[in-house]
């Protein structure tokens, strides 16, 4: 059994892509494995925030989490900045970590241009978003992080920011591994298949949100772009649009791509969209459901505590033993 982690940000909707990519993983991991995930409010506010929203963001997709299969008796489920450990680990591994390789993030890079083009100013926070990962994750000595394919440059510094540490004060963090998922870790938009579908999209029509209405679903689904081929088949460099889609059916229904071809053999893109629509609706509307439920019951304040409790322990013995090889505080 390996020590799972991984974490979303609460920073608005989340996409059928976070789904895919992230949480419907989660949920098989936490079978097998000992499982910690986290609401990362901390780098939520890398970006400015309306403070209501961010709270309301919060607990939402804390409940989201739960309402997809979440199970709290099975996994720690809890938010970042209420484990104080986090910021405090950044900040010594921020003074380890170099300008230079912050740098070359190209999630900063896209990120920091997307601010500047709407005339936002760019935090510093922004810029060593990454370090505050690596925090989160070696703080727990997990063995592997699963996350969709954008976050795996942020993995690699993470596996630096630990063994640095390491080298210089001595055997303390465990080396994480990444886990990203064979199939389902890129899922792109649907009008242009060629860019990731992304939650901060201005185009409705390029994401499926994971609170759209069922009709809202179908119709995006049958307007996705495809190609002027008439077959069903993958073909992810040359046909990205089609592929796009039988690798969302694939990942949905279980069901092997190959198999997926063969049974829509003869068949057009209608027949094929109306059916992946149907798929789609069907794995959504009820956690659309269950997240309601659990918001109006309360339970997850409840969740949420127990977490915190959970993983504080966890997270104070480390930070303890970080500071003590830095040299931080007194010692009497
Ligand atoms: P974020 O929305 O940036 O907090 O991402 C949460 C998780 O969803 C991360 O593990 C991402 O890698 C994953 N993710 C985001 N967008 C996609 C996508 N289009 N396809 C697959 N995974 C994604
Ligand atoms: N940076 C990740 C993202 O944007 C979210 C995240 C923060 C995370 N801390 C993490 C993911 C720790 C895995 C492990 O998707």
């Amino acid at each position: 059994m390996a020590r799972i982690l991984s974490g979303i940000q609460p920073s608005g909707v989340l996409t059928l892509g976070n789904y895919i990519g992230a949480l419907k993983n989660f949920v098989k991991l936490q079978n097998e494995h000992e499982c910690l995930f986290m609401v990362v409010d901390l780098h939520a506010i890398t970006v400015p925030q309306d403070r209501l929203a961010l709270r309301k963001n919060i607990k939402e997709l804390a409940a989201l989490y739960v309402a997809c299969g979440i199970d709290p008796q099975k996994s720690i489920l809890f938010v970042q900045s209420e484990v104080p450990a986090h910021a405090e680990l950044s900040w010594i591994l921020t003074c380890n970590a170099s300008m230079g390789e912050l740098s070359r993030m190209t999630q900063f890079k896209d990120k920091s241009a997307k601010q500047e083009s709407v005339g936002g100013h760019i935090s510093a926070g922004l810029f060593s978003y990454p370090v505050l990962m690596a925090a989160d994750v070696i703080l727990y000595d997990v063995d592997m992080v699963p996350v969709g394919d954008d976050q795996k440059q942020h993995m690699e510094l993470t596996r630096d920011l630990a063994e640095r540490f390491n080298a210089r004060f001595g055997e303390t963090f465990k080396v994480p591994e990444v886990y990203i998922p064979e199939q389902g870790a890129r899922i792109m938009s649907l009008q242009e298949p060629e860019k990731k579908m992304s939650k901060s999209d201005d185009n409705s029509k390029n994401i499926i949100l994971l609170t759209d209405p069922p009709n809202t679903i179908r119709k995006k689904i049958k307007s996705a772009i495809t190609d002027s081929e008439t077959t069903i088949a993958y073909d992810p460099v040359n046909r990205k649009g089609i592929s796009n889609l039988l690798e969302i059916y694939a990942v949905i229904t279980g069901e092997p791509i190959d198999a997926l071809v063969t049974k829509y053999e003869g068949k057009g893109y209608g027949d094929f969209k109306s059916d992946l629509a149907e798929v789609v609706v069907a794995e959504i509307e009820p956690i659309q459901q269950r997240q309601q439920e659990i918001l109006a019951s309360g339970e997850i304040d409840d969740i949420l505590d127990a977490g915190r409790d959970a993983a504080m322990k966890m997270a104070v013995r480390k930070i303890s033993k970080v500071k003590h090889k830095v040299g931080l505080g007194r010692k009497r």
